[in-house]
């Protein structure tokens, strides 16, 4: 009879430590990580964008692969210096890429603004700015999309990776 009792005393003890270890398993492999947060670009997310880091100055007339957007000299910046792409392949919310072109083209940007917005796009929306760095235009155009599409697997920035 007492030997019993240890015998269910000692089951109860294991399943209890089973069901602990299951449990701390679960916190270390969480499949939903907290999600980021959508990032929303203003007017002042571009002050001083020509101070930021150059990812890329193309001074040949022509794109290294024939698809840019002119052939005029351009310049590439980005804000986050040390952006990485992380384990899903995707620059973090709120990284920012501006490129001017000389020739009248102008100046264009792409802001990694994430959440629900143009998520078949990887998150990104598509900016003109006017010379001082002013927004004159945001969207999810497909004219951009499609085109950047050819680098999805660099996340859609062509000269950053
Ligand atoms: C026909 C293809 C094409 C279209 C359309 C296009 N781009 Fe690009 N874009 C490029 C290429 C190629 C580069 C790489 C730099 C270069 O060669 O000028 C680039 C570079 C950029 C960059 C710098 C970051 C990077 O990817 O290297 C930004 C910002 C950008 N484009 C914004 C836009 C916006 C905004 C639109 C839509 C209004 C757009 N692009 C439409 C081909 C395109």
């Amino acid at each position: 009879m007492t030997k019993s009792i240890y015998a269910c005393a000692l089951l109860t003890l294991g399943a209890i430590l089973i069901l602990s270890a299951c449990e701390s398993e679960q916190v270390v492999d969480d499949p939903n990580p907290t999600p980021q947060v959508e990032y929303v670009a203003t007017d002042a997310d571009f002050v001083n964008f020509r101070n930021w880091s150059v990812v890329k100055q193309l001074s040949k007339a022509l794109s290294e692969d024939g698809r840019a957007h002119t052939d005029a000299a351009r310049t590439i910046w980005i804000k986050q210096a040390n952006a990485t792409r992380s384990q899903n392949g995707q620059y973090p919310n709120g990284t920012i890429l501006v490129k001017e072109v000389q020739g009248g083209y102008g100046i264009v940007a792409m802001v990694k603004r994430g959440g629900t917005y143009n998520s078949n796009h990887n998150g990104w929306e598509w900016f003109h700015l006017d010379s001082a760095g002013k927004i004159t235009q945001r969207n999810s155009s497909n004219l951009c999309n499609n085109c950047h599409a050819q680098v999805k697997s660099q996340d859609y920035a062509f000269t950053k990776n």
